[in-house]
């Protein structure tokens, strides 16, 4: 039972009818993703990676085909049942951070703490946790405003996690930073997957993928590609960018 795999897509399609015109955003795809990995999925425009991003974070169904997640068949789920998966099993993070202004980190953090019904006590202690495990246990009473784009996204990363959720699925979470500071997000990745957290990463950029323990490459709604990889370091990585 316990090599059952955390996330088990079987021929899993996509179709968008617009007019009379089908656009097949996934074309049966298929693949298993175990607990404790770390994998890249990459892919041209339009390849589908967004769409399998909101299958796998259970924020929209496919048209056919199975989506097993931690046991569950997700694919057959109502709304309100796929939300409810989503609040406990999905972190989520995205290019542009999405922190709410005017509202300090540790509030921020705070915020699935809320919805889970945790007592302001105990959510003030783990969204403090949460944010010194990303390395801002100093920055509690900054509001974004008061932050750099990658301690914006620090944040973020610590409210995907303060519930403590099986998956953190991050779509393009360095496409709105420069990419010295793209390399420290993937250096506390990298961190935070020694730590035990599955990471699904999504990306069109090379440089960053490769910091994944696989890489999954879509085209055409369809995978093309599906490989370990020896990920390059951070080190390697600012050396190949001159910094
Ligand atoms: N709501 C929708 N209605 C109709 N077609 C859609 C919809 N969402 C996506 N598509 C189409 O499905 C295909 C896959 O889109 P998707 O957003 O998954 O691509 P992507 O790989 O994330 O691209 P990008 O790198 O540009 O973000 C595209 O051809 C797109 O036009
Ligand atoms: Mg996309």
């Amino acid at each position: 039972m316990t090599d059952a795999p955390l996330i088990r897509l079987t021929d899993i399609t996509k179709v968008y009818q617009m007019g009379d015109m089908e656009v097949r955003a996934l074309d049966g795809v298929s693949m298993e993703i175990h607990r404790g990995e770390y994998v890249a999925i990459m892919g041209p425009s339009g390849s589908g990676k967004s769409t399998m991003m909101n299958v796998i974070g259970c924020l929209d169904t496919p048209t056919t085909g199975a989506y097993e997640l931690n046991g569950k068949l997700a694919s057959s789920m109502s709304d309100d049942e796929l939300a409810q998966i989503r609040n406990e099993e999905i972190g989520f993070v995205f290019q542009t951070f999405n922190l709410l202004a005017r509202t300090t980190s540790l509030q921020n953090v705070e915020l699935p703490l809320i919805y889970a019904g945790k007592s302001p006590a105990e959510r003030h202690q783990m969204a403090l946790k949460a944010l010194e495990n990303v390395g801002l246990g100093t920055r509690s009473d900054h509001m974004p405003n008061q932050l750099s784009g990658g301690q914006r996204q620090r944040v973020a990363i610590a409210r995907a996690l303060v519930n403590d959720p099986s998956i953190l699925l991050a779509d393009e979470p360095t496409g709105a930073l420069d990419s010295k500071t793209s390399v420290e997000i993937m250096a506390l990745f990298e961190d935070l997957y020694q730590k035990g957290n599955t990471i699904i990463l999504v990306t069109h950029e090379e440089d960053i993928a490769r910091h994944a323990h696989r890489i999954v490459k879509l085209r055409d709604g369809k995978i093309i590609h599906d490989e370990p990889n020896t990920p390059i370091s951070s080190e390697e990585h600012l050396a190949h960018l001159n910094l």
